[in-house]
């Protein structure tokens, strides 16, 4: 592992046991995060993106199980820590934040004394110095853009807007100085104007922390000025990656055309707004034995249906689609 790579998931699958049955849900995932990179995870609602997010800091659901792969972060494999190793980790070397701010703050304890707990747990040499630990938080605060950092450091978690709460989570998920911080959907509750400020904190942390982050998103749009690279993901399994704004301007898989076709400013103007058909299957209705996407793809043939996709590397692209050859009727179907 090239000593830039922050990231490293390699052919991860990770599967339920629902009635006694195995039931695949995320399917053969691989993707990397350089060092101070912005890698975006995109795909609609239940494509198994939060399922991987939450395997990276060991918070998979319960009755989930890893069937395959490792997930390497600085080149050790996470799926083998300890809990003690999780619980030195988690929040120090890397962190997460979520949609629900207010689900990961405790109501009942105020802001400056949330992240004073978040410092000591990991470092508790500051537990003596009371001025320096102040400080720090207020610089953090400060840093994610909170004016008067004085009054939110004396808050509840309820006396802040839903962007000063998410806000709160970035100081307390960078506190620790983490090399990596996964983001899943840490902009989608919020209106417009602040997701703009919030991706711009996350976009100041990753240029003078030379933080990497995994931002992940059902919005391609979002994503779009955000990232460097960008990972597209359907039902349970990527789909294609590459540099974020030659994916973007030049989509090669159905899937990822389809998706960007549904974003408005992307439609061309006067043309009504294009976008696929039918929906993620559950994870019951899903076969795993050809193409994910097979279902909702316009140009898909027999092979699509019965032989497993091979990684394909293809114009600076990696992609899984049978029918790359026929880039140029992709092309017609989606493009007129
Ligand atoms: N605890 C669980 N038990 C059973 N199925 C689950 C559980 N958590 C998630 N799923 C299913 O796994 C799939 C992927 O979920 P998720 O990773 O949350 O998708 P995304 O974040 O891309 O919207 C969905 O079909 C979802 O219903
Ligand atoms: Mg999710």
């Amino acid at each position: 592992m090239s000593k830039d790579l922050i990231l490293e998931i390699n052919n991860f699958s990770l599967s339920f046991i629902i009635n006694k049955q195995e039931i695949n849900a995320v399917n053969d995932v691989s993707l990397k995060v350089e060092k101070g990179e912005i890698v975006g995870l995109v795909g609609e609602s239940g494509c198994g993106k939060s399922l991987t997010a939450l395997s990276i800091v060991n918070l998979a659901p319960q009755n989930s199980f890893v069937v395959q792969g490792e997930i390497k972060i600085h080149d050790e494999n996470v799926l083998k820590f300890t809990s003690k190793q999780w619980n030195e980790r988690r929040g120090n070397d890397f962190s997460i934040i979520f949609q629900e701010p207010m689900t990961a703050l405790d109501p009942l304890v105020k802001i400056g004394n949330q992240i004073k707990q978040t410092i000591v747990i990991h470092n508790k040499e500051f537990k003596k110095d009371k001025i320096k630990l102040k400080q720090m938080i207020i610089d953090m605060l400060i840093s994610v853009q909170l004016k008067d950092p004085e009054l939110i450091y004396n808050s509840y978690p309820h006396q802040l807007s839903g962007g000063m709460r998410q806000r709160v989570l970035i100081a307390l998920a960078l506190i620790n100085n983490p090399c990596l911080l996964v983001a899943d959907e840490a902009t989608t509750a919020l209106d417009v104007s602040v997701q703009k400020q919030v991706l711009n904190i996350l976009s100041t942390m990753n240029k003078d922390r030379n933080l990497s982050i995994l931002f992940i998103s059902h919005d391609l749009g979002i994503v779009k000025n955000f990232c460097d690279r960008i990972y597209v993901m359907y039902a349970g399994a990527i789909v294609e990656s590459g540099k974020a704004n030659d994916l973007i301007e030049n989509p090669i898989h159905p899937y990822t055309k389809g998706l960007i076709s549904s974003i408005p400013s992307f439609s061309k103007r006067g043309s009504t707004l294009s976008t696929i058909k039918g929906n993620v299957p559950t994870l019951l209705k899903r076969t795993n034995t050809g193409c994910p996407f097979v279902e909702r793809c316009l140009i898909s043939k027999k092979i699509c249906l019965s032989e497993k996709v091979p990684q394909q590397n293809y114009n600076n692209r990696s992609l899984y689609c049978h029918l790359i050859d026929l880039e140029k009727s992709i092309k017609e179907k989606y493009d007129e």
